[in-house]
């Protein structure tokens, strides 16, 4: 992306500012699963450059899911460089967020060295453990959720089981953002809405629960202090800040989780604002005006990254993680086996796919549950294969829908985000699956890396986070189609009547 002081689109005035670096600027880090992203932002958070650097995830076992906080740092320097060379305005910088992947456990000894790599978010090897966590009583009652096996406490609970070693030299357990807060400022930091996800927070009063903290067989100086996502976390270590070529200080704000960053960066902060997201895993949140728990619909509720604030959200595991399943399995891209769809929505597909195909938490809590094709032909095509997929996942959605609207949330429309938005007939068959439209935020869609430049202008600034996070522009709305209303819905009724047998949610 260019930076202003090439970009025509700005005036010759402001590009003057900026090359007299007399503007503040801000800097948005979103520590993804597989890569990080950068967003440097002017004063108006209007963004200036992103560059982006990626990783690997290393699957030492069939359904484990690790990666090496090493690979984090190095990416982040390179990614740094990669922003000093093509925006001067990085000399500018006076804050900076992080936004990270949620629940992956980081594990530091007494010296502060990392013990095992960070075991993630998608990893599903400590499942028993979550099941046994989730029966505790007032596990549910204090962390406001269910316990899935992705959480934090579960993963602990197997190392305790598993690697006792390991288990026995922690000394501080710091999720993905933290361990990058570590080191940005040298602080033990963590914020509210990132963890709301490890099962040790009491995600209502927003502090650790000793009861919790006990049934996952933790100690309170384990666990980093806590701070508001909005709030100043540190301050930016004087050796980066020379290495950086800084004059500082630098503010590093809490930061947040992911979904809760994006939120931030979409402007979904108050009741009836939330979004969609099609990434690796499928989202759909709604910002609320309280906390209101309803673990019982597996839906997630969690603190959101400003004070005073939280969010419920329902996750399935495999959205643009189904189609590239069948992108494979075909030796296509994903984007060759949608094309041939159109743009134009198309009635329901006889073809059916159940798009569990790495377990699932939204309506059903399990990880053992796998995905399926059914009502297969012999005229059964691969873009009838494809289209059951969109379908499959939009069903997917509708279920974390329906379990938002039980709660009382109110919905009146969502903004789309993530890689799977390419897909226009996607995006229309979700509107019209949802019955609701879905918006597009203009000048491309910078998601959890904006959300967490917000974060750092208000906690540099101490600017309201009501008028920095506001909702940007949308290029486009796109419309439920009212004809095919009628025949989304049957297709919906008949994908929830072909659930296979399931553990029913406690
Ligand atoms: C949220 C979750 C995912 C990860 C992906 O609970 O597990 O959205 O944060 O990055």
């Amino acid at each position: 992306m260019a930076c202003p002081h090439m970009n025509p689109n700005y005036g010759q005035a402001a590009r003057n500012r900026y090359l007299e670096g007399k503007h503040m600027t801000f800097l948005g880090i979103d520590l993804g699963t597989s890569g990080i992203r950068l967003l440097l932002v002017d004063a108006d958070g209007r963004p200036l450059a992103a560059t982006e650097r990626h990783y690997d995830v290393h699957r030492p076992h069939p359904g484990w899911s690790e990666q090496n906080p090493a690979d984090w740092i190095a990416a982040l320097d390179a990614a740094v460089e990669d922003l000093r060379r093509a925006c001067p305005q990085f000399s500018a910088l006076r804050g900076i967020g992080v936004s990270g992947q949620m629940h992956g456990a980081t594990l530091l000894d007494k010296a502060g060295d990392v013990l095992r790599p960070c075991i993630l978010w998608n990893d599903t090897r400590s499942h028993a453990q979550a099941v046994r966590l989730d029966s505790i009583d007032q596990v549910r009652a204090l962390s406001g959720n269910i316990v899935f096996s992705g959480f934090t406490a579960p993963k602990l609970e197997w190392l305790r089981e598993h690697e006792p070693g390991i288990h026995a030299r922690i000394a501080k357990v710091l999720l993905p953002a933290g361990y990058l807060n570590l080191y940005l400022t040298g602080e033990h930091v963590a914020d509210m809405s990132d963890s709301s996800g490890t099962s040790w927070l009491d995600v209502g009063r927003r502090q650790w629960s000793d009861t919790l903290l006990a049934a996952g067989h933790m100690r309170r100086d384990q666990m980093p202090d806590l701070v508001e996502g909005s709030a100043e976390a540190g301050r930016l270590r004087p050796d980066l800040l020379r290495r950086w070529g800084l004059t500082g200080p630098v503010s590093v704000a809490g930061g947040a989780g992911d979904n809760a960053a994006a939120a931030c960066g979409i402007g979904a902060l108050e009741e009836g604002q939330g979004f969609v997201s099609l990434g690796t895993s499928g989202v759909l949140l709604a910002a609320r005006d309280g906390y209101r728990p309803a673990p019982e619909t597996a839906l997630h509720t969690f603190c959101h990254a400003v004070p005073g604030r939280w969010y419920q959200m329902g996750v399935m595991l495999s959205a643009t993680d189904s189609l590239n399943w069948l992108a494979r399995i075909t030796d296509k891209k994903p984007a060759a086996l949608t094309a041939p769809l159109g743009e134009a929505l198309q009635a329901p597909s006889r073809v059916r796919f159940l798009p569990y195909l790495s377990g699932e938490r939204t309506p059903h809590n399990d990880a053992e549950i796998r995905g399926s094709f059914t009502g297969l032909g012999a005229a059964t095509s691969r873009d009838d294969l494809t289209r059951a997929v969109l379908e499959g996942v939009a069903f997917g959605l509708r279920d974390s829908f329906e379990a938002l609207q039980a709660t009382g949330a109110r919905v009146d429309q969502l903004s789309a985000i993530g890689g799977g938005t390419a897909s226009r007939y996607w995006l229309r068959l979700i509107a019209t699956v949802l019955g609701i439209p879905l918006t597009l935020p203009a000048g491309g869609e910078f998601g959890a890396c904006l959300g967490a430049a917000r974060l750092a202008m208000i906690a540099a600034t101490g600017g309201r986070p009501e008028s920095i996070m506001i909702a940007p522009g949308f290029s486009e709305t796109i419309e439920p189609e009212a004809s095919f209303k009628a025949a989304f819905d049957a297709s919906y009724r008949d994908y929830r009547a072909s659930y296979p047998a399931i553990r029913a949610i406690q």
